[in-house]
Parts: C-alpha cells; structure tokens; sequence
C-alpha cells in the first residue's frame, strides 16, 4: 500500500546520515534507505553531500557525461549567489531508475568550503535550499563526508533529524559522543529543532568475538536511542554497489534487502508514520521473492 497520502499531510522529514569516522556505512544507509522507503510509496529525495561521490555513483549518476549533460550538482547550490527560482531549482534534481531522486556531487563540492568561509550566512544555504524544495518530498536524506566540516554542518543545520551510522567496535561510542557534543552546539546555535533519530549499527558480523559484547555496550549505554534492527555484514550489500543497484534491486532476498527494510520499518515507526495496511514492498512489475526459485 502506497503511505504517501498519510504522509504528505505530515512535514517532509529531512534527515542528514552522519559519522566523521569514515567507512561506517553512511552512504550504503542512504542509498538503500532511501530506496526502501521509495519501495513504501513515498516520494524521497538523496542528497549527496560528500565530494567523494559515492552515493552519486551508487545510483548510476555521472554528471556530465550523457544523459547527465545538463545537471547542476550541489556546489552550484552553494556558488549561487540570488536565490534559485523553480527552473533553475529542477536542474538539480536527477530521478533515478531505483525510484529515488537525486541531487548530484562530483568533485567540485570540495573547493565549495573555501568559499562558504567568506559567505556570513555560511552554515544555512543548505537550508534555504531544503525549504524551497522540501513540499515535494516525504523524505530527504543527505549523506555526508567522513568529517563535521561545513558541508556537514549546512547538513545538519537544513535537518529535522540526524541517523548515526556506526560499526561495532569499542571505540564507535567516543566517535558518538564527539558527534552528539556537535548537535548539542548546533541545536543551542542555529537548529534547536535538530533531534538523534537513532544509532544504527552496521556491516555487523556475527563471526566477530567481540560483536556481542560491542553490542550490548552500545545498548546499555544509548538506550532507546540504539535502533534495534542491525545491518548486517553482506556480501549482496558491497556488489550491489558496484552493480550501481540498491540491494534492495541487486538481490532482494538478501541479508542486506532484509536488513534494511527492517530498519526501514523502525525508522517510520520512530518518524511516526504508521505502517497499517502496508501489503508490498515491490516496484511495479516485481513479484515477491517467495514466487522465485
Ligand atoms: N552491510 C554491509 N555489508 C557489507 N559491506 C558493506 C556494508 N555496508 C557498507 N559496506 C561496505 O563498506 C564500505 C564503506 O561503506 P560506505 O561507503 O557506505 O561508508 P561511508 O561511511 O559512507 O564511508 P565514507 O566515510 O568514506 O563516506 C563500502 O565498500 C561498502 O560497500
Ligand atoms: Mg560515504
């Protein structure tokens, strides 16, 4: 069943992926994140806020080469100097066979900091942008680099909430409680509306010793705070990739399809969007994975 009617009524819900650790797993979440959620019916938007541009390759995206001529990637956002009327605001936006769409980086969003640290209204254009776009959309979801730089802190100060990636290892939770110290400044600075959506724990491996123990460390120490569904290490995951699929279209009986729609559920659940009636997950013309060999 199609949510998007019950959610549109709702305000679109941005969320910005962040860890400064890096290799964590953000853009994985956001890639198959987002899909998942597209796969409920509702209308999201991916954000590639990183100059490596891994989430933009994941999604099959090369700006500039064809078809992608004409597509403007984020740091034009940044570089632009008067406010985007609704034309130029379209040329940002890429809808992508896997259902979502996509605002592009390459690797000129890097020589983008430089030039915010002159700007006085440095750490908002991310969220001018967000409030002149965000009615078209459920969710938002922006990925960011493996640093809390000015990309990220536009990010987070354009977000109604923040999803924390970590791996379980002991060290996860000092990395944790820099990024907390960070939202904590921006809430009291720029954004006091900005929540912790929840800790997610991923490329979890059940044949890690210490895994358990990590595990239970992290429960006891954030609480409710600790999403309960895990992500698990999959080797579906790092191919669907490399394949420019989600996992969710690489190999949808897979640990990782499974996993992440399962934190899919948890995370509407924790947005309050109610899953009642929802019958399918499929895009149209899929049959349910019981129905294939
Ligand atoms: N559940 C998983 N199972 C197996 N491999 C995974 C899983 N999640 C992520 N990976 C792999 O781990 C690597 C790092 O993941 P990803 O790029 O999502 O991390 P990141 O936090 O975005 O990294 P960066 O900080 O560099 O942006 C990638 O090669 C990815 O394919
Ligand atoms: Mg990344």
């Amino acid at each position: 069943m199609n949510l998007s009617r019950g959610v549109s009524a709702t305000k679109c819900k941005i969320i910005t992926i962040a860890n400064q650790k890096g290799g964590v797993g953000k853009t994985t979440t956001a890639m198959n994140l987002g899909v998942a959620l597209a796969r409920r019916g509702l209308r999201v938007l991916l954000v590639d806020s990183d100059p490596q541009a891994n989430l933009t390759s994941y999604l099959g995206v090369t700006p500039g080469q064809p078809p992608y001529e004409s597509l403007a990637t984020l740091d034009e956002i940044y570089l632009s100097k008067r406010p985007l009327d609704a034309e130029a605001r379209s040329r940002f936006i890429c809808p992508t066979p896997a259902g979502v769409d996509l605002i592009a980086a390459d690797k000129n969003l890097s020589s983008v900091e430089y030039y915010l640290f002159t700007r006085p209204d440095r750490e908002s254009v991310l969220a001018r942008f967000f409030m002149s776009i965000s009615s078209k959309y459920d969710f938002i979801l922006v990925d960011t680099p493996p640093s809390l730089n000015l990309l990220t802190l536009n990010a987070l100060c354009g977000s109604n909430h923040v999803l924390i990636p970590v791996q379980p290892e002991f060290f996860s939770l000092e990395g944790i409680v820099k990024i907390r110290a960070a939202i904590e400044d921006i809430r009291a600075r720029w954004n006091p509306t900005l929540s912790i959506l929840g800790v997610v724990a991923t490329q979890v491996s059940n044949r890690r010793k210490l895994t358990g123990e990590v595990l239970e460390m992290l429960r006891a120490e954030l609480g409710d705070l600790f999403f309960s569904s895990l992500i698990h290490d999959s080797s579906a995951v790092t191919e669907s990739s490399g394949h420019a699929k989600s996992v969710l279209e690489y190999d949808r009986s897979s640990r990782g399809a499974k996993d992440y729609q399962t934190l899919c559920d948890e995370l509407l659940e924790r947005c309050g969007i109610t899953q009642a009636g929802i019958t399918s997950t499929l895009m149209p013309g899929e049959v349910p994975v019981e129905a294939t060999s």
